[in-house]
């Protein structure tokens, strides 16, 4: 079984999957931190996020790989766990500007789907485009979302608690510039899928939300 998860930045989409495909005995494939580590890679190879024949030779050269420690999901680079380095600011800037290179979509595209097939039993991704263009077939599609205030303060919370210095207006302001790029760009914006189940948590706690997905799967047969 795949379940697609996709909204915009801070809507709850990492914390949520993870809850759900623990509950469901899923794999994860957090679709998201592929871009940030072509943004992170390029940045640290001097190569332009926008330069599409350096990406394009850069692209082959990752090797990225996901896996648990202590509980927590992690990201490696080339063997290097870089699961804090991705989540900084300047990363998520550079990723939301190569998830708009075509080269670096149709790049991820097939890596993305084998890593949702190779799971035995299914996986739940999550990202922009699960439902509508990396698995358009996927048993069940959600789209979760939340009013914009309520994002960036979520999004403000996680990183003042890793000790990031930032403010709750900068938040806002970096998470309209990525909702408005990654919703008007040309190749697999961000869109709900018509078959997907809208879910909005802005007065939802993030058990409330999974609990109203599994209640989702059981009512459509997906799940005992
Ligand atoms: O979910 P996230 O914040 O880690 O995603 C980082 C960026 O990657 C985001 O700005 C949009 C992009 N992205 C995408 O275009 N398609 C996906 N399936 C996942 C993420």
């Amino acid at each position: 079984m795949i379940v697609a998860i996709d909204g915009p930045a801070g809507a709850g989409k990492s914390t949520v999957s993870r809850r759900l495909a623990a509950r469901l005995g899923l794999a994860l494939v957090d679709t998201g931190a592929l871009y940030r580590c072509v943004a992170l890679a390029a940045l640290e190879s001097g190569v332009g996020w926008d330069d599409d024949a350096a990406l394009a030779e850069l692209l082959p050269r990752l090797a990225i790989g996901f896996g648990w420690e202590g509980g927590e999901p992690k990201v490696y680079l080339d063997g290097r766990d870089v699961s804090a380095a991705i989540r900084s600011p300047q990363i998520s800037q550079g990723a939301s500007a190569v998830s708009a290179r075509p080269v670096v979509r149709d790049g991820l595209l097939g890596l993305q789907r084998r890593l949702g097939r190779a799971a035995v039993g299914g996986a739940v991704l999550e990202g922009r485009d699960i439902g509508t263009v990396v698995f358009p077939d996927a048993e069940a599609k959600f789209f979760l979302t939340a009013e914009p205030r309520v994002r960036a303060e979520r999004r403000f919370l996680e990183l003042s608690a890793k000790g990031v210095p930032t403010s709750l207006a900068q938040v806002l302001e970096d998470q309209e510039r990525r909702d408005r790029d990654d919703s008007s760009r040309a190749v697999a914006p961000l869109a709900q899928a018509p078959d997907a189940e809208l879910v909005e948590s802005t007065h939802l706690g993030l058990d409330e939300v999974v609990e109203q997905m599994v209640q989702s799967l059981r009512r459509r047969g997906l799940w005992a």
